[in-house]
């Protein structure tokens, strides 16, 4: 299910997909939705550039997949979940995602899975451009040398946790609780938020972002997604987090 949204709705949607846990709720959720579909309080945002756009690391028909079918599906699904739970209504998918043991044991796993796809991939087109690629400058560039001791170390450690995951699952850079620097592992839709991190990048090693362009070669379509990294996104995420 498709969910069309208003541009204003759709760019406080994907400004949130770049905001700190804190300052979280009223996008990506209930809030920036309600008036576009009050019955279906999540919605999918749309991508930021044409389908086409990330071309020839991404290429469009990957694109149009990944996001309008399995986007698509996260939040219709997470949709479906929380119409059996009413006493989360207004919630954000993040702070769904922040308190998991507090969910009712029904949806629970759905709100794991179909809310962690939701928030991930929410972030994951906020986090592309076609003006991507190279290294961030800034606050995030020091911070990133400064825990890793070069972006080179940086991306090694980034692509070896991604490419380590067995099966589905996403490698990232975040946040821990005393919002440091690191890089993890999360298997399936599992969101770093449940953690207690703030994710900052996540790359998807789930076949369907990259198995029609890239089949079995994980590592090739890991250092394509390097290359077009929004890192004026990420370290807008970082200093919000920070601040
Ligand atoms: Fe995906």
């Amino acid at each position: 299910m498709t969910i069309r949204m208003t541009r204003r709705q759709a760019l406080g949607t994907l400004a949130g997909a770049g905001l700190a846990l804190g300052a979280a709720p009223r996008l990506l959720g209930a809030e920036a939705a309600a008036t576009a579909a009050p019955q279906a309080p999540f919605a999918l945002p749309p991508l930021p550039y044409p389908a086409d756009a990330l071309e020839p690391h991404l290429d469009a028909e990957t694109m149009r997949l990944h996001h309008g079918k399995h986007h698509a599906g996260y939040v219709a699904k997470l949709n479906d979940a929380v119409a059996r739970a009413p006493e989360l209504a207004g919630r954000s998918v993040e702070r769904l995602l922040a308190d998991l043991d507090a969910l009712p044991e029904g949806v629970r796993a759905a709100v794991r899975d179909q809310g962690g796809g939701h928030a991930n991939h929410s972030l994951l087109w906020a986090s592309l451009s076609p003006r991507g690629g190279g290294e961030p400058a800034g606050e995030l560039g020091g911070a990133l040398r400064g825990a890793f001791g070069s972006f080179g170390a940086f991306t090694e450690a980034f692509r070896a946790a991604a490419a380590g995951v067995f099966g589905s699952g996403w490698g990232w850079l975040a946040l821990d609780r005393r919002r440091g620097l690191v890089i993890e592992s999360t298997p399936n839709q599992g969101s770093p938020i449940s953690a207690g991190q703030v994710p900052l990048l996540g790359v998807d090693v789930w076949e369907h972002a990259y198995y029609l362009k890239y089949q079995n070669r994980r590592a090739e379509y890991l250092e394509a997604f390097l290359r077009v990294v929004d890192w004026r996104a990420v370290e807008e995420r970082f200093r919000r987090a920070r601040a």
